[in-house]
């Protein structure tokens, strides 16, 4: 009997201090837990509705994309200068990487390509119809390296940059 009580309070004691460790060890753990960033509950929170117009039934991009540049015209007036102003916000957060503050092509990502990405002040683009750079812009043109936005940018930013961009003018 005395043997059963001495292993009993020999096995106590182990697992007593095998807890304190344990204890010391996790309240003393340097790193950061899985528990202290907050929790995501989707099954507690309203089930998303998809907007209307997300996924159309009729239209949508692939009509413009099979349309000829002289049949795509601009919903926006393009000498609107709300909408100019919400272009020039539209190209530095799209374009300016690339094309640069001073749409000449030198951006900090666009300085590295040879050529550089063109220069969006030239007669060339200037002189382009509105189509022609909506089609540009949303789907790039095979065999070059303008990147196809459409799935990037959505169609009224996309005006609204077409609108700034021409707002420039031809570089004096
Ligand atoms: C990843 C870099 C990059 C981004 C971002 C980018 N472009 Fe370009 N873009 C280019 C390059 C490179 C070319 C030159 C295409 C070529 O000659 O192959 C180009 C060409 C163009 C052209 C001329 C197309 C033609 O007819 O040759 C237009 C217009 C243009 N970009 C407008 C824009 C606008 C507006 C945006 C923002 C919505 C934009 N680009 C974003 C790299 C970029």
């Amino acid at each position: 009997m005395k043997a059963v009580a001495v292993i009993f309070a020999f096995l106590s004691t182990v697992l007593l201090v095998a807890y304190g460790i344990l204890i010391y060890y996790d309240n003393h753990f340097p790193f950061a837990r899985m528990w202290e960033t907050p929790g995501v509950w989707p099954h507690e929170e309203p089930l998303l509705v998809m907007k209307e117009g997300v996924v159309p039934f009729s239209g949508g991009e692939a009509i413009y994309r099979a349309m000829s540049a002289d049949q795509i015209k601009s919903p926006i007036p393009l000498d609107d200068p709300d909408h100019i102003l919400q272009g020039q916000k539209g190209y530095h957060l799209f374009c300016a990487q690339c094309h640069g503050s001073n749409h000449d092509g030198r951006g900090t990502v666009g300085q590295s390509f040879a050529p550089l990405p063109t220069d969006l002040r030239s007669e060339e683009i200037q002189g382009h119809l509105e189509g022609e750079l909506f089609k540009d812009i949303s789907y790039g043109e095979p065999g070059k390296r303008q990147p196809p936005l459409a799935t990037t940018i959505d169609m009224e930013t996309r005006w609204q940059i077409i609108a700034y961009v021409k707002s420039l003018g031809v570089r004096p």
